[in-house]
C-alpha cells in the first residue's frame, strides 16, 4: 500500500504570524494536509477570523516580543508536532539612516520573539521529535540594499537554525527557508509606507529583483514549509533553503 506524501494527520503545527501572508498560507495548507493548526498572531481579530474559517484551528492572540506573553500564552500549550516561526516584521534603511530605537524594534520582533517561542515550546518538540520551521529571508544570505537592520536579523535566524540542529541533532528536526520578495501584506505595507507616489514603479522593480520575473507567492513559500514538516523530509536537518527565482544564484 503507498501512502501519500506530505499528509500531516493528526498533527499540531503552531505558526507565528499565523494571521498573514506566509504565515496565514502556511496555516491553510497544513490545515489541508490534516494538521490542527493554532494560528498565533498578535492581530487578535485576524487570527480569530482564520481560525474560525480552518477546520479543527484554534487563535492564539500574543506578541512574540513579550516574554511575559509567551509565557503567559505560548508556553501552556499542551503538546506540539510543528513549530512555523514566520511573524517577522521589516524596516528600509542603511546603516546611516538606522535608529538605536527601530534597530531594536526589529531585533525584539524577528529575533527575541523567534528565540522565546522555540524556548518555550522546545519540551513539546522534543518530547515527539517535532519540527521547526524558521522563516528567514534572501536579506539573511547576502546583502539587500538599504535594509541593515533587516538583513541583520535575518542573519541571525539562519545562525539560530543552524545552531539549534547542532544542539538537538536526534531529538528535532529544524530548518530555515529563505524567500525572496514575496507578494504579501508585508510587500503592500512596504509600497504604502515608503513609496506611496510611485507604488507601481516600485512594484516592477520588487518583481525584476527576481531574475525569474516576478515575486513569490506566499502558497510557494507554505508548500515548502509544508514539505520541510512532512516525514518525507525526515533527512533534512539544519538546512538553509532558498525559493527565491534566482536572486541569490545571480
Ligand atoms: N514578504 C516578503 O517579501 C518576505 C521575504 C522574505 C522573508 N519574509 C519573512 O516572512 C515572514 C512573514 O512575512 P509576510 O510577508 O507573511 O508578512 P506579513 O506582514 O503579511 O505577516 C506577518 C505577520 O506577523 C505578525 N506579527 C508581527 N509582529 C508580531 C509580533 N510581535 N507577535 C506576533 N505576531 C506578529 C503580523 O501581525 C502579521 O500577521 C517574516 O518573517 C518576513 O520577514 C518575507
Amino acid at each position: 500500500m503507498t501512502t501519500t506524501p506530505f499528509r500531516l494527520d493528526g498533527r499540531r503545527a503552531l505558526v507565528t504570524g499565523g494571521a498573514s501572508g506566509i504565515g496565514e498560507q502556511c496555516c491553510r495548507v497544513l490545515t489541508a494536509a490534516g494538521a490542527s493548526v493554532i494560528v498565533c498572531d498578535v492581530d487578535a481579530a485576524r487570527a480569530e477570523a482564520l481560525a474560525t474559517e480552518l477546520p479543527g484551528a484554534s487563535a492564539l492572540a500574543c506578541d512574540i516580543a513579550d516574554e511575559a506573553s509567551v509565557a503567559a500564552r505560548i508556553a501552556p500549550v499542551p503538546a506540539l508536532d510543528i513549530l512555523i516561526n514566520s511573524a517577522g516584521i521589516g524596516l528600509v534603511g542603511g546603516i546611516e539612516e538606522t535608529s538605536l530605537a527601530d534597530f531594536h524594534r526589529l531585533f525584539r520582533v524577528n529575533v527575541d520573539g523567534t528565540f522565546l517561542v522555540t524556548r518555550a515550546l522546545l519540551p513539546r518538540l522534543v518530547a515527539v521529535r517535532g519540527s521547526i520551521v524558521n522563516i528567514g529571508s534572501v536579506a539573511g544570505l547576502i546583502g539587500v540594499k538599504r535594509r541593515y537592520a533587516y538583513c541583520a536579523t535575518k542573519g541571525a535566524i539562519v545562525a539560530m537554525t543552524r545552531q539549534l540542529a547542532v544542539d538537538y541533532p536526534t531529538q528535532i528536526r529544524v530548518n530555515c527557508i529563505c524567500p525572496g520578495t514575496v507578494e504579501s501584506p508585508f510587500v503592500e505595507g512596504y509600497l504604502e509606507k515608503y513609496h506611496k507616489h510611485e507604488k507601481e514603479e516600485t512594484r516592477a522593480q520588487l518583481h525584476a529583483r527576481q531574475p525569474i520575473g516576478r515575486m513569490g507567492r506566499p502558497i510557494e513559500i507554505a508548500h515548502m514549509a509544508l514539505y520541510l514538516c512532512s516525514a518525507e523530509a525526515e533527512f533534512c536537518n539544519g538546512s538553509v533553503l532558498t525559493i527565491d527565482g534566482g536572486w541569490t544564484a545571480a
